[in-house]
């Protein structure tokens, strides 16, 4: 009897706190860049698992940099590789697939695109940091002007960093579940874009 229950406490103890993450892509039918991934925002600890679900359209999902937006990583710094899904054909939601990313650590912010729409804002990212200035908005701003149609082939531009982190207040986003006591294969709701409330005088000034 002593055994069995010590058995238990030890199966308990170690059945794995990871969770799936899942993001969504091409599921929201909206033409709208900002919803190709569902949601573009990201919260996941080290053991956990994103799992990107093409479930709609054909699209291409790319690691990029906050400064690079629509480049693959490995393009814009030899030295650092990236992932890059190719197309991924979901035959008008009969044939959805997966891409899955094991997060080994929550303070390195990945930072992602999708190939035909990052011109547009089709960009999310993982683990952005809350204070830094380099935000979800921000590379948002990057992706669009530097690939969009008012993109200039000249580099004077000066790159954007978070000004909606700043002037808007991160602190009071809705906070991410901190629990880890999720059985395995457990979605954890993951946070939604938190400071998307840009005042329009900031972004008027990239454009
Ligand atoms: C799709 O996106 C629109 C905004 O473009 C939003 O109002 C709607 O709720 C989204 N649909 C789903 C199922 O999330
Ligand atoms: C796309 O959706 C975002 C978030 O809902 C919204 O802020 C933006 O105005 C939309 N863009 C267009 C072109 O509808
Ligand atoms: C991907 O999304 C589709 C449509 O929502 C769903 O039917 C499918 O089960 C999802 N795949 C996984 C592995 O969760
Ligand atoms: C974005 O622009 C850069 C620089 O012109 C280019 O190398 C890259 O291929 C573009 N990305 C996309 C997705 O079109
Ligand atoms: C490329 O990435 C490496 C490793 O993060 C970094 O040390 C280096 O400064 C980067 N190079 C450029 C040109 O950004
Ligand atoms: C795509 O799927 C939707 C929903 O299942 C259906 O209404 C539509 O007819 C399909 N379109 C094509 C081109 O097969
Ligand atoms: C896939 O997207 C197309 C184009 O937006 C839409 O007509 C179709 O209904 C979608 N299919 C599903 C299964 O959502
Ligand atoms: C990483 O996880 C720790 C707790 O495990 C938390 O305090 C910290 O805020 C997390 N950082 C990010 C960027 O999510
Ligand atoms: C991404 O899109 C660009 C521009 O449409 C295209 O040239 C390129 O082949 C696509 N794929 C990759 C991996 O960049
Ligand atoms: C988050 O950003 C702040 C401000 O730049 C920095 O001090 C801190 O080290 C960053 N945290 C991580 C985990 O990179």
């Amino acid at each position: 009897m002593r055994a069995a229950s010590f058995l238990v406490a030890a199966f308990a103890a170690s059945v794995a706190s990871a969770a799936r993450i899942q993001v969504l892509i091409g599921a929201n039918k909206t033409a709208n860049a900002s919803m190709i991934f569902m949601p573009q925002e990201i919260r996941a600890f080290a053991g956990d698992t994103v799992v990107f679900n093409f479930t709609n359209g054909t699209y291409e999902l790319i690691q990029s940099e906050f400064d690079a937006p629509c480049v693959p990583l490995h393009d814009h710094n030899v030295t650092l590789n990236g992932f890059d899904t190719g197309p991924r054909p979901a035959n008008n939601g009969s044939s959805p697939t997966t891409f899955e990313l094991p997060i080994t650590d929550n303070t390195t912010t990945i930072w992602f695109y999708e190939n035909s729409t990052c011109a547009e804002g089709g960009v999310g990212g993982i683990n952005i940091n809350d204070s830094s200035t380099e935000t979800l908005d921000g590379f948002t701003r990057n992706a669009i002007r530097l690939n969009g149609t008012g993109a200039s082939s000249s580099a004077s531009i000066p790159l954007s960093t978070g000004f909606g982190a700043s002037s808007t207040g991160s602190s009071s986003t809705s906070a991410p579940s901190t629990s880890q006591s999720g059985t395995s294969g457990a979605t954890r709701n993951a946070l939604t874009g938190a400071a998307l409330a840009l005042p329009m005088a900031v972004a008027a000034l990239f454009l």
